[in-house]
């Protein structure tokens, strides 16, 4: 039980990469608190865990709101006494589209809770963590913060490249405080939702063509990664990127070219 004792916050865990960060948190012992915009939403989770004989609660907050934030850490505080870890979760996608087509309320919103969201969730548990003299901060960028990937527009490329840099800004920042800031660089997941809005077909071909190991993650592998990430295996660890990925990043994929070209002949059919 690696995390026995310690008490996790994972923002967007109602359900796909959260969820399963969430659980496996739970399975090693740790007490999470579930987040999602809705605290409707949050239960299901927070009963999945209670039904393992793990220990979560449900606080509802948009990342993107400072005052929520906030209120979430304060309650947080309130409810169970300290926050050991947090898993900067929480992220949107909007739908796959040229730089041309994309709006400035769409850019906005992808960077509010991408980025912005990060930043305030850190903001928020940073003082607690230091009178703890110890923490640890997780943030889910993408392989899309490492190169880019056609599952997102440019918008989403540049948010999860922000969180890379506040991740590596803050590992300096906060070393003397004795707070670890590591990213995990996740590839293609499959959650409900990516199976719901990809095909069969789609998820063969970017196995085939991008994914040396020759299958797309489950939540569970990113899981994994961040409860080490948050164990105490990994004190002297910080300012990383986890890539989990199944070999995304090593472009030892095939030529990539006619996937990109098809993924725009795609976006600009869907626009023209
Ligand atoms: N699924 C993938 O293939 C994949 C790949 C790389 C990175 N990621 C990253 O993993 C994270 C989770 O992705 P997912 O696929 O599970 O997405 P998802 O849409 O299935 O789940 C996201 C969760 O975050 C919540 N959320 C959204 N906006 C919020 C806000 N403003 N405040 C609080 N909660 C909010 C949603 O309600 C939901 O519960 C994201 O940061 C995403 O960019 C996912």
């Amino acid at each position: 039980m690696e995390l026995q004792g310690k008490t996790a916050i994972v923002t967007g865990s109602a359900r796909g990469v959260g969820e399963g960060i969430a659980v496996a948190m739970a399975k090693a012992g740790a007490t999470v608190v579930i987040n999602s915009r809705k605290e409707q939403d949050c239960l299901k989770t927070v009963e999945k865990i209670q039904a393992m004989g793990g220990t979560a609660i449900a606080i509802a907050a948009d990342v993107a709101q400072e005052d929520q934030v906030m209120a979430l850490v304060a309650e947080t505080l309130k409810q169970l006494g300290r926050v050991d870890i947090l898993v900067n979760n929480a992220g949107i996608e909007s739908a796959p589209t040229l730089l041309k087509d994309i709006s400035a309320d769409t850019w906005d919103r992808v960077m509010a809770v991408n980025a912005k969201g990060v930043f305030l969730c850190c903001k928020a548990v940073i003082p607690p963590m230091m009178a703890q003299g110890k923490g640890k901060i997780i943030n889910i960028s993408s392989v899309a913060g490492v190169r880019m990937t056609f599952f997102g527009g440019a918008n989403y490329t540049a948010s999860k490249y922000a969180v890379m840099g506040l991740t590596n800004h803050l590992a300096w920042e906060l070393a003397d405080s004795r707070i670890n800031v590591n990213a995990i660089a996740p590839g293609a997941v499959l959650t409900p939702l990516a199976e719901q809005s990809t095909t069969p077909e789609y998820r063969e071909m970017t196995t085939q063509r991008l994914i040396p190991l020759g299958r797309w993650c489950t939540s569970d592998d990113i899981g994994h990664a961040a409860v080490f990430l948050a164990s105490d295996r990994a004190d002297m660890i910080t300012g990383q990127i986890l890539a989990v990925d199944g070999g995304i990043l090593t472009g030892f994929g095939e030529d990539l070219r006619p996937v990109i070209r098809q993924r725009m002949a795609d976006m600009q059919a869907k626009h023209s």
